[in-house]
């Protein structure tokens, strides 16, 4: 298990990006809309950092509530699994708690995600590794 990257989440996706762009982050290509979970998603890299920036588009999105807690901040950290369902089911057993179940990401060539919650450490995101040939 690796670490993939840190989520942030932002209430406008275009400002975000300049602030992250102030800092010497460079989008990892477009911004991708997951209709799952009604969010706008954008990749942003800096020494080999990867920052996901996660925003609602209405109400309805999975992090509308997360958003007016958290304000604009990070709130995950992803790590990419090579045996997914196996390393999901040691982090259950470790003590994690699956909020969903898992469902292919648009923002990650649909490799499947799943979110877990820790009494600890908060929001976990475990991520399927790409296929052994993409390695
Ligand atoms: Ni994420």
């Amino acid at each position: 298990m690796r670490v993939h990257h840190v989520g942030y989440l932002v209430k406008r996706l275009e400002k975000a990006r300049n602030g992250f762009s102030s800092l010497g982050f460079q989008a990892a290509g477009e911004a991708v809309y997951d209709g799952c979970r009604d969010i706008d998603i954008l990749f942003m890299e800096k020494d080999g950092w990867l920052v996901e920036l996660v925003s609602p588009r209405s109400e309805a999105s999975v992090v509308a509530k997360l958003i007016k807690t958290y304000k604009n901040a990070p709130y995950h950290l992803c790590y990419e699994a090579d045996d997914f369902l196996a390393e999901l089911a040691e982090l259950e057993k470790s003590g994690l708690t699956k909020i969903d179940s898992p469902a292919p990401a648009p923002a990650l060539d649909g490799r499947r995600v799943c979110f877990l919650m820790s009494p600890h450490i908060g929001l976990v995101e475990l991520l399927e590794g790409p296929p052994p040939a993409a390695r």
